[in-house]
């Protein structure tokens, strides 16, 4: 019951275990004051005040990411991806599926749905993920030609095939990178692999989901429930 009503915005576990004692809470009618009552959701419903209570097991946040905040759920040094989250999803254990670079911007997803993270995150899935980045040194087909073929990273380790649009090549060059794995510090060790340093690097997406770009950095919103079905049925790599 505690769990449940955590999950659903009531407060801490410690403040719904309270509400729960002091006799706030009905499952079905009947005042329940043991915060450790298994409801069974398909027969049972809890509700609190006389409020039925609108359970969502799982949550699903995009994040726009900004700069200086690290994609973890805690760090003793830097503040968190999650320290940005606001009641009541502050109360809910979400974690950040995969991980951004402190100084990466952009998009990332915070859920509590580890099978959804896992699926996204699998190697053998190779979901797409796709980045704007901005690159010191001129980007050239040359470059784009490597990326198609995979690149030596280290003494055995040739990265799978990604795609480099250039946007603009310059001093500074604009391109959209897409990967289908995500090796530590992968989009960079990839440019630094042809002599290039990326200086700026926002996740644009993963798989079907597109970040918001009305999403100040730092905000988030919920997904909505299309978002969340194409994602459950993403299948592979196929998209390069
Ligand atoms: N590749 C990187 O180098 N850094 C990131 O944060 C993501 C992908």
């Amino acid at each position: 019951m505690d769990k449940i009503l955590a999950n659903s915005g009531y407060g801490s576990r410690k403040e719904v275990k309270a509400l729960i004692k002091a006799g706030n809470i009905t499952v079905s009618g009947k005042v329940i004051k043991d915060p450790g009552y298994l409801v069974d959701l398909d027969k049972e419903l809890p509700a609190v005040d006389g409020e039925i209570v609108n359970y969502s097991r799982f949550h699903y946040l995009m994040m726009n990411k900004p700069a200086g905040v690290v994609s973890s759920t805690w760090d003793p040094n830097s503040k968190t991806v999650i320290d940005l989250l606001t009641p009541p999803y502050d109360k809910f254990d979400l974690f950040p599926a995969g991980r951004l670079d402190k100084d990466t911007e952009g998009l990332l997803l915070i859920t509590n749905d580890g099978q959804l993270a896992h699926n996204l995150l699998s190697p053998k899935k190779g979901v797409p993920k796709t980045y704007y980045a901005e690159v010191s040194g001129q980007v050239s087909p040359e470059d784009v030609q490597a990326f198609r073929q995979g690149i030596p990273l280290e003494e055995g380790f040739v990265t799978l095939p990604a795609r480099l649009d250039i946007l603009a090549s310059g001093e500074i060059s604009k391109v959209m990178v897409t990967v289908c794995e995500g090796k530590f510090h992968q989009v960079k060790r990839m440019f630094q692999a042809l002599g290039k340093k990326v200086c700026y690097l926002k996740r644009i997406s993963i798989g079907s989901l597109k970040l918001d770009e009305g999403l100040q950095p730092g905000t988030f919103r919920e997904l909505t429930e299309k978002e969340v079905e194409a994602l459950n049925n993403l299948k592979t790599n196929r998209y390069l």
